[in-house]
Formats: C-alpha cells, structure tokens, sequence
C-alpha cells in the first residue's frame, strides 16, 4: 500500500558473531511473476514459499482487482485461478503498487494489450520513479499512456484494442522492462522479439515456458534475442518459489564481517542473472560456499555457508556483472567498508532510478559513518577501513529504500558505535522477517516503535 504513515527508526548495535541457519523469505521477482501468470493461465496455479511481503501483496490484490481469483490458504502457500490470456477485467479502482516498481511495471506491461483501461500510483518513491522506459515500448503495441510530468506515476494505462506485435531493441539493462514487453506480447498475434544488449534476470522467460508459451533465446552480435509467440493458451503450474538471493545478501554479508560468525543460508535462487554478488564476494576473498547444489522448480538452487572473513580485499567490480548484483550494490558498500583497500564499482548508472538513488543513499550514510566515498553518474567507489574499521555512530535515511535500511543496520553490526536508520518500514516490502531473523542469528537491532 501508498506510503508508510509513521517512520518506524532502527538501531543496530556492534554484536558478537552470528550464528545459525538463516530461512530468508521466497524470491520477490519470481513471487511476482507466480502471481502475474497464474493470473493469464486458465485453470488454477499454486505456488509454495510466496514471498508474502508487501510489494508481493501489493500485487496479489491487484490480480484480484483485474478478475483473477487469488487465495491465501496460508505458510507462503497460495492459488490463484487465471483469467486467460486478453481476459482481464477493467478494475473500478486505482491500483497502488505501493512500493514496487517490479510490480507496476510487469502489470503495465500485463494490461497493455487489452482493451481496458487501468490506473496505476504508488508510494512517494515509486510515484518519482521513471515509467516512459516501459510505455515506451507498450506504446508500440498500441497502448496509450497519460500520466504525470516525466513519465511518472500516476498513470492511466488503455491497452490497445486491436494489438500488434513489437521487435524492441531495449536502450536499457532491465528485466522490468524485457517482462512488461514478454507480458504485453502474450496477447498480441504473432512474434514479439525484445533484444538486450546485457542480460538481465531471465525468471520471466523461464516461468513463460513453464506455463507453456513458445518462447526462444538466441545469444547473438546485437545481444540476446527474445522471441515469444502471442496468444498461447497458457497452463496453470505448479511453482515453488525458491528462497530469494537478494535477500540472502544480507545476513551473509552481515556474517563476513561480524567477528566469529558462522551462517547457513538454506535454498537459495542461484540463477546465474542474479548471482554477482555472490561471485564478487568470493573474488574479494569471503569464505563463502555453495553446499548442496541442485535444481528446484526449473532454477539452480543451493545452500549458502558464510564464515567472518578478516582477509577481504577491495576489488575493481566487472562491470559487466552488474546486471546480475544490480540490487547488491548497497550492501557490498558495506561490506566494501570493511575490507581492506578500495572497491571500485562501474557501469551502475541504474542504481540511480531504483527505489532511491543508491549510490548518493549509500554515500551519504557511508560517510556520516566514517567511511570515504568517491562517486560519478555511473561509478563509486569505496575505501575499506579494515575489518571492524568503520566508527559508525551516525543516523543514516532510509529514503523509503528497503535495501538501503537493511545495508546500513548490517553495516552497524561490525562499526565501532551503533548505527541508526531513520525508517526502517520499508523493510517489510521484500524481507517482512528480516528483524527477528537477525536476532535469532545473535544481531541486536533495536526498533524505536
Ligand atoms: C527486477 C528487476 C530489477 C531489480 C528489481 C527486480 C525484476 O530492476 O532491481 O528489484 O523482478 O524484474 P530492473 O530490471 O529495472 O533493473
């Protein structure tokens, strides 16, 4: 929902080591898209481990508001019978997508090929955030937007009537934008081609097969090469959700840098889209390991093993990396403040237009605790102080940014003095447990409220 009425502060405090198994919430993107296609499919979908925090539920109640028929039988465990493929309802209310920009712009995308009207808003970060990257494309299809200046929130969408299919060529790296397009495509006749020029997360091509749709990759000069056929019948799945990476980011991070800390993270996503983090993690020397490697529901998955990790060292990050850590970036600051030497991240403008600007977010609070940072448009670059290196004692804004709330409390847990966000809410967006799944591991996080 729009906005979070009171700020909820946190204070994490320096802890001893953390210890035990981490069971980090279902994968935010895959949990969208579960929800988004078993709402296109005919017959019913079920899903398992459903992240159920509120950018997710922000998009369960929109299915419902556009005639598909979602239930909660409870523990992550849902349904939702679909309306088929061009049979959504025009609902008779705005959708608030509240904080979820993943959310608003898959549904654009979703609705932009019937011949319904939809209004979209959100909370005040989404409501700032660029949409034109999506109605761009969706214009080609036929679908008019009117919205607010620069291409914001809120923002009418009609569909088109009579649509026609899209080659689109995307200008930037977004997985947001390649699945409003794939989405936008199901009800379009014939070929819609979307090409990147980097890869981003592939979930929605994987899950569109799943559901039966013809759809192709080809890796080629001009990039990779989606091509998906419009208008099949898609099948209800079955789907289990694996727990998600990005999520997993923070207490692994948080156990290289706690002093005596050993951490298992169980039944992580490890789609190659979505692993730089990990990747560039072990490059800067982190005892991290992969245990129990397997595949679950059509995704590579395994347990994650974290051990404190004294001997990191600031790297150069691959730039061509970026796509697959692209919401990593904030908390390898912080565990870039504690290594030795300087982590020097390039190619990362995107981190500019998320749900608030990373790099001048983490900047800011990174300096206000001690730590130096240099930064460009597309670049920054942090110099580590050393485990256990950073002075910390500052408060640091959480500009309605979940994962800039949860690095900042990781970074308090291994500064010298404690380190306080000013709005921890946003946190329940994409890791609702993230407060007592920390305090069972041994972190000492103190909400004001
Ligand atoms: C997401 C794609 C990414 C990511 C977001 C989730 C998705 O955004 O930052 O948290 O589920 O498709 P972009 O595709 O715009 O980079």
């Amino acid at each position: 929902m729009s906005g979070h009425a009171t700020p909820v502060p946190m204070t994490s405090h320096p802890c001893g080591p953390l210890a035990g198994i981490a069971e980090v919430p279902g994968d935010k993107s895959i949990s969208h898209r579960a929800l988004i296609l078993g709402a296109m499919a005919v017959g019913e979908t079920r899903i398992t481990g459903l992240l159920e925090g509120e950018d997710v539920l922000d998009t369960a109640r929109a299915m419902r508001m556009l005639g598909a028929e979602v239930t909660d039988h409870g523990g992550g465990s849902w349904s939702v019978h679909g309306v088929g493929t061009g049979g959504f309802a025009e609902p008779d209310q705005v959708i608030d997508c509240g904080n979820s920009g993943t959310g608003v712009r898959l549904l654009m995308g979703a609705v932009a090929t019937s011949p319904i009207s939809v209004t979209f808003t959100g909370d005040s970060s989404l409501n700032g955030r660029p949409m034109a990257r999506v109605t761009d494309p969706l214009a080609l299809f036929g679908a008019r937007a009117t919205g607010r200046s620069g291409g914001r929130l809120p923002m009418t969408i009609q569909g088109a009537a009579n649509p026609v299919p899209v080659r689109y060529a995307a200008p930037v790296p977004s997985a947001q934008v390649k699945s409003a397009v794939l989405l936008a495509g199901l009800n379009a006749p014939g070929q819609t081609v979307v090409i990147e020029r980097e890869a981003t997360r592939d979930h929605s091509e994987r899950m569109l097969a799943g559901f039966g749709a013809e759809i192709a990759t080809e890796e080629t000069d001009e990039g990779r090469v989606i091509t998906l056929t419009g208008q099949p019948e898609l099948s209800p799945q079955d789907i289990a959700v694996p727990r998600d990476p990005s999520s997993a980011a923070f207490p692994v991070c948080a156990a290289l840098i706690v002093p005596g800390s050993d951490v298992l993270v169980p039944g992580i996503g490890l789609n190659p889209t979505r692993a730089g983090l990990f990747a560039t993690l072990r490059e800067m020397g982190a005892d991290l390991t992969y245990e129990n490697e397997r595949t679950e529901g059509g995704e590579p998955v395994a347990d994650l093993r974290a051990r404190y990790s004294p001997d990191m060292q600031g790297i150069e990050v691959d730039p061509a990396r970026a796509a697959s850590m692209i919401d990593e970036y904030p908390v390898l600051s912080a565990v870039a403040a504690n290594a030795t030497g300087r982590t020097v991240m390039r190619g990362v403008r995107e981190l500019r237009v998320k749900e608030s600007d990373r790099i001048d977010a983490m900047a800011t609070g990174l300096r206000a605790c001690g730590v130096e940072v240099e930064e460009g448009e597309d670049w920054w670059i942090v110099t580590g102080r050393g485990p256990g290196g950073v002075p910390g004692g500052a408060t640091c804004a959480s500009h309605l940014d979940h994962r800039i709330a949860m690095s900042f409390l990781v970074l308090g847990m291994a500064a010298a003095a404690p380190v306080r966000v000013d709005d921890g809410g946003p946190i329940a967006t994409s890791f609702p447990v993230f407060g007592p799944l920390m305090a069972d591991l041994g972190a000492k996080i103190e909400r004001e409220r």
